[in-house]
């Protein structure tokens, strides 16, 4: 991969995000197995890649299979441009946003949105009237984590359901949930998978409660990289939403979820500047190029900065500002900063591990897309920003 990257490094404008193929359909591969095995029906979470040709790779290009996004500009780029029908926006909706769909439900998609509030259900309702549109909606429900999401023991789970019932263009199709919680948490198997089942447990629970109450609740999601893999079972579930399994990060190998560190593949290449009066080596990657996500710091035996130098153990991005960034020795006796200079000398390039694929990836417009095991560099585009106005194809390209 790097020597192919050394060929092309004139038609490479530094910094950009380099997407290692090979590794991400092993990636895939392996998480199509998982999901298959616990016999549900998988639903990717795109916000990790933003990309179409990603996407195709994880639902070998079939328009049905389910995705789930994260913004309006993501359900306008896969619908439009990738033809994608069955999509989930995972985050809660509002109604100033109906709107702006308007044209795709004309289209004929029909988005499912969630909400955990009847404020939002009786607004969003009052625009989907006033815009004949009609969406299916899921209630989200917390299962630990604390960010969106009902109580389970609460009887707003009854009355949201009601209020969406009470409506003309809302229909309830299912619950779920996300154990975002699972990041938070000791970093081992055994917590994980305590976090695994609470997440499958209280979203089977809310969707039996719903369906006692007589509503027929059809879908019941779950799901995140880290809590898929150490789910035992998915009894209860129809469908897993993973996200950053496609890529995998520092962050997951520091959880677990991550198999190896050669399995993160989309990394940052960079290229060295100078050094700095103390002798560690200027990067043209900063804060912007890398994110500021110290996720994996949480490792407290790991000495992570903002990201690992591949391929030299002994290297990390100890500090960043805007467009800068600078690489450090982690100790004394691995690399010093006399042969610093001799192992990165400027003009040099290095890639850069990040903590967190889905943040650092976002600074991009596009991935350097290489497959070692066929030769080839492509250009994937990618789609950024809430701005549904943006949202162009601009296709694949070589290099
Ligand atoms: C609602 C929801 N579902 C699924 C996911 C995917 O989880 P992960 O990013 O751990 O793959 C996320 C991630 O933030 C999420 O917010």
């Amino acid at each position: 991969m790097d020597e192919l990257l050394a060929n092309s490094s004139e038609q490479l404008m530094t910094p950009c995000a380099i997407l290692d193929v090979d590794a991400m359909r092993l990636n895939i591969h392996d998480t199509i197995e998982r999901i298959r095995g616990l016999g549900v029906t998988m639903r990717p979470h795109l916000k990790t890649c933003k990309s179409l040709r990603v996407a195709d790779e994880i639902t070998g290009g079939r328009m049905d299979h389910p995705i789930t996004v994260s913004t309006l500009a993501e359900v306008a780029y896969f619908f439009e441009h990738g033809g994608y029908t069955d999509i989930l926006y995972a985050v809660g909706m509002d109604a100033h946003k109906v709107r702006s769909v308007v044209p795709f439900a004309r289209k004929g998609l029909r988005l499912k949105i969630i909400t955990d509030n009847a404020e939002a259900v009786l607004q969003v309702a009052e625009a989907c009237k006033r815009h004949n549109v009609q969406f299916d909606v899921l209630i989200e429900v917390d299962c630990g984590d604390g960010r969106g999401g009902l109580s389970l023991s609460g009887e707003d789970l009854l009355a949201v359901a009601a209020a969406i019932r009470q409506t003309e263009n809302l229909r309830l199709v299912g619950v779920l949930t996300h154990g975002g919680h699972s990041y938070r948490g000791e970093a081992t198997a055994v917590a994980l998978r305590r976090v695994a089942c609470a997440e499958r447990d209280a979203v089977v629970l809310a969707a039996n409660r719903l369906r006692n109450a007589g509503h027929d609740i059809s879908i019941v999601s779950a799901g995140s990289t880290p809590t898929l893999s150490q789910l035992d079972s998915a009894a209860g579930l129809t469908e897993i939403r993973a996200g950053v399994f496609v890529f995998q990060d520092l962050d997951q190998l520091r959880i677990g979820s991550c198999p190896s560190i050669d399995r993160i593949a989309v990394t940052v290449l960079t290229t060295v500047i100078g050094f700095t009066s103390n002798g560690n080596v200027l990067v043209d990657a900063g804060g912007l190029a890398l994110s500021k996500d110290l996720s994996a710091a949480a490792n407290k035996d790991w000495i992570t900065g903002y990201g690992w130098v591949a391929h030299h153990p002994g290297l990390y991005v100890s500090r960043v500002s805007q467009e800068h960034g600078v690489l450090a020795v982690k100790t004394e006796g691995e690399a010093n900063h006399v042969n610093l200079r001799k192992l990165l000398p400027v003009g040099s390039r290095v890639r850069i591990i990040p903590h967190h694929a889905c943040f650092t990836a976002a600074a991009y417009d596009e991935y350097v897309a290489v497959r070692t095991t066929h030769g080839s560099i492509e250009r994937w585009p990618r789609i950024n920003g809430w701005d549904l106005r943006s949202v162009i194809d601009r296709g694949v390209s070589k290099l």
